[in-house]
């Protein structure tokens, strides 16, 4: 049993006999052990020994209002008390699902007014692409079956989820539905193919590799396209200017449904709640999201999908087939009662508008650490940025695998943290 302080040290050893943490690399982790958080406030977090952070990552890219907000806390109270979570299938609904899906509807760009919910990003994925399915079924296209996606792309981790990924190193141990999606070329500006020349020569070449993949599959065969605005865990790669028009106009040329995914790059982290019109000035087919919709306080994930997608989806079919799609979690009363309380809190005190006023100075200050000899590069928007560490700048040469660069600066990050709260300890005794 734990002791009901958490006492760090029961915390620790209770954690390593009985927990299996996800995306854990098992060797490191039981020589290591885990840092166990048990607080936040704010931008900040505490562990359980009582050190401070500031919460770089935002939780896991999700805790966009902070932590210890009070109206988020009290919305989530109220619907628990009031009820947590009925039955969404079929004809039963709760009144924060439904108010909320019409606040998404007013907030999302163009068309897109019908929201599917689940239960995080992986799901809300999935989502999109069985509702990309019995659409094109459902219409009269059913040959419309097969998806792209991107390399390095991350949409999460269930079976399809973690197909439409596009990471080589997470791919090996496990297996995939084969056959079904299918990868083009991400958008690295740092890290185009040699000759290419500049930026524009490098869109079109991300262009024609979608285009020659679309004519290698056939039109006739494709359901959807994912991107997300940003790519996110597959290194905050800002795509050149004009390329998600264009790739969504190749998409419309070949009636096929462009997905944006929205799990990160949504509710403030670029300045907007939406960033595929506001920033990159498109309107997908389907935008999903998760994360930021709450601010993480409860899970929630949303599919919202266009007018067009909703009435081909919802229309009758001669089969009698009903969309048998959903999760006993779809529509989570408590859940999306927080997300009202977190966007109302966002609309209140002007968080995007803040975020655009102060994303570009954090831009400018961490350009400053392009003068530590193994940074890379500096990138990404607004709340949204990176650093890519390299073994040599002029050639760009990145650091062998096992070197693992990321580990080694979060751990001195980490330790550096413990040697300034001991300073400030020492001079305050
Ligand atoms: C772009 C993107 N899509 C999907 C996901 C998966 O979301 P979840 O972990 O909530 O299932 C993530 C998670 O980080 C993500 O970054």
């Amino acid at each position: 049993m734990l002791a009901p302080n958490h006492d760090a040290e029961d915390l620790h050893r209770t954690d390593l006999e009985h927990c299996v943490h996800p995306w854990t690399d098992f060797t490191d982790w039981i020589r290591s052990g885990s840092t166990t958080m048990v607080r936040g406030d704010g931008a900040y977090v505490w562990d359980a020994h009582g050190n401070r952070f500031i919460d770089g990552i935002g939780g896991l890219w999700f805790a966009n209002v902070g932590y210890g907000r009070r109206e988020l806390i009290d919305a989530a109270a109220r619907q628990l008390g009031t009820l947590p979570q009925y039955s969404y299938f079929a004809n039963l609904a709760n009144p924060p699902a439904t108010e909320l899906a019409a606040k998404l509807a007013e907030l999302a760009p163009g068309e897109l007014n019908h929201t599917f919910y689940s239960t995080g990003g992986s799901t809300a994925n999935d989502s999109a692409v069985r509702i990309a399915h019995y659409y094109f079924d459902t219409i009269g296209k059913p040959s419309k079956r097969l998806v792209i996606s991107r390399r390095n792309a991350y949409h999460g981790s269930t079976f399809l989820a973690s197909a439409l990924s596009g990471k080589a190193a997470d791919k090996p141990g496990f297996q995939f539905p084969q056959g079904l999606v299918h990868h083009v070329s991400e958008a690295n500006c740092y890290r185009m193919p040699a000759g290419i020349g500049d930026e524009a020569a490098y869109c079109d070449y991300l262009v024609a590799d979608l285009q020659g993949t679309i004519a290698e599959l056939g039109a006739d065969n494709i359901a959807c396209f994912f991107a997300e605005p940003i790519m996110g865990a597959g290194g905050v790669l800002v795509a050149p200017d004009g390329y998600h028009r264009r790739m969504k106009q190749v998409c419309e040329e070949h009636d096929i449904l462009y997905v944006s995914d929205e799990v990160v790059t949504a509710f403030g982290r670029l300045g907007c709640f939406f960033a595929s019109h506001d920033r990159y000035g498109i309107v997908p087919d389907m935008i999903v999201t998760a994360k930021g919709i709450t601010s993480g306080y409860l899970p929630l994930g949303a599919t919202i999908i266009s007018d067009r997608v909703y009435h081909g989806l919802s229309r009758p079919r001669s089969d009698g087939a009903i969309f048998a799609h959903g999760f006993t979690y779809s529509g989570h009363a408590a859940s999306c009662a927080v997300a009202l309380a977190n966007i109302d809190v966002m609309e209140r005190e002007r968080i995007c508008e803040r975020v655009q006023e102060t994303g570009p100075y954090f831009h400018e200050r961490l350009q400053t650490l392009r003068s530590v000899p193994i940074v890379g590069d500096v990138r990404g928007s607004h709340f949204m940025l990176c650093m890519e560490f390299v073994k040599d700048r002029d050639t760009r040469e990145p650091f062998a695998g096992d070197v693992q660069v990321g580990r080694h600066v979060a751990r001195a990050a980490q330790s550096r943290r413990s040697a300034t709260l001991r300073y400030c300890r020492r001079r305050s005794s």
